[in-house]
């Protein structure tokens, strides 16, 4: 039996250890997946110690994503242009691989899932964290005609445009600049969602053919999601397919076997409900 695990502070409420143990038994496939608490500045020692009692990849959440970057001796392209590691796996050589799956999972969820393609469309981001840094590269590698990244901290979003540039068509813009324009897809990639915030989006910036999409998920509609909704957004969706199609990223990186996710992430729903 091969050991995972996901590590966070906290880690209480990830849904991680669920779903992997899904996959595992869809796929048949002998693993264990626990949650490992860190003490705030303790990310490596912990992800040392899981690895060295013969530990084969780690999931890594808020906030070690930049620890478990630091970590890794080798990285993908995409989780050094994120800046982030979300999976670490152990290679045979007992060097730690640092990749990063969340902008191929929220890319997979839009793409395969919704069935809505990216390549061509006009996109906007809403936030410049890490989180929107997280998925621009895989984001941008779909070919969407530009993305608008919005960010109350223009300066922000001005960084992380200029640090995408190469990769494809990204501005940078105030919420301000966003009144009387359209796209087709909005990605609400901001912290609001948590704190039952609403972005500072103009009136008017959904119509039917625009799916709103918000990386948290959550039982209920999310503020933002609420508002696409009375501006009747063609499509709406929340992060829960996002969620569930990184994980199998990472699984598909531990054990290269590619897990169905339909049936798990119709059951979290309900399990959320
Ligand atoms: P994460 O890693 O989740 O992205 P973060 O780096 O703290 O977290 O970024 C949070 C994002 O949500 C930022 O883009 C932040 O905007 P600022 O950069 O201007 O701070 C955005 N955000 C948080 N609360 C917001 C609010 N009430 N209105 C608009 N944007 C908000």
């Amino acid at each position: 039996t091969d050991r995972y695990a996901v590590v966070g502070n906290p880690v209480a409420h990830s849904q991680s250890p669920f779903i992997h143990a899904e996959f595992a038994r869809e796929c048949a496939q002998d693993i264990r997946y626990e949650k490992l608490f860190a003490g705030l500045g303790q990310f490596a020692e912990a992800a040392r110690a899981f690895f060295a009692e013969g530990g084969k990849g780690l999931n890594v959440t808020l906030p070690f994503k930049g620890d478990a970057r630091r970590l890794a001796d080798e990285l993908s392209e995409r989780a050094r242009m994120a800046d982030a590691v979300n999976t670490l796996a152990l290679l045979p050589d007992g060097r730690l691989y640092g990749d990063n799956t969340d902008g191929i999972g929220l890319v997979r969820d839009i793409v395969d899932n919704l069935d809505i393609p990216i390549s061509g469309k006009s996109v906007l981001v809403l936030g410049a964290g890490g989180a929107v840094r997280g998925v621009l590269g895989p984001l941008l590698a779909e070919g969407p005609a530009r993305v608008t990244i919005a960010n109350r901290t223009l300066i922000k979003a001005e960084a992380i445009a200029h640090h995408f540039a190469a990769q494809g068509k990204v501005e940078a813009v105030g919420y301000d600049e966003l009144a009387g324009r359209h796209f087709d897809i909005v990605i609400n990639g901001t912290s609001t969602s948590l704190s039952g915030e609403l972005p500072p989006i103009p009136h008017g910036l959904f119509s039917a053919r625009t799916l709103a999409y918000d990386m948290v998920y959550s039982k209920g509609l999310t503020p933002f999601l609420q508002r696409a909704q009375a501006e009747n957004a063609g499509m709406l969706a929340d992060g829960l397919g996002m969620l569930v199609e990184q994980a199998a990223e990472s699984f598909r990186i531990w054990r290269g076997v590619q897990p169905p996710t339909r049936t798990v992430t119709n059951l979290l729903r309900e399990v959320l409900a």
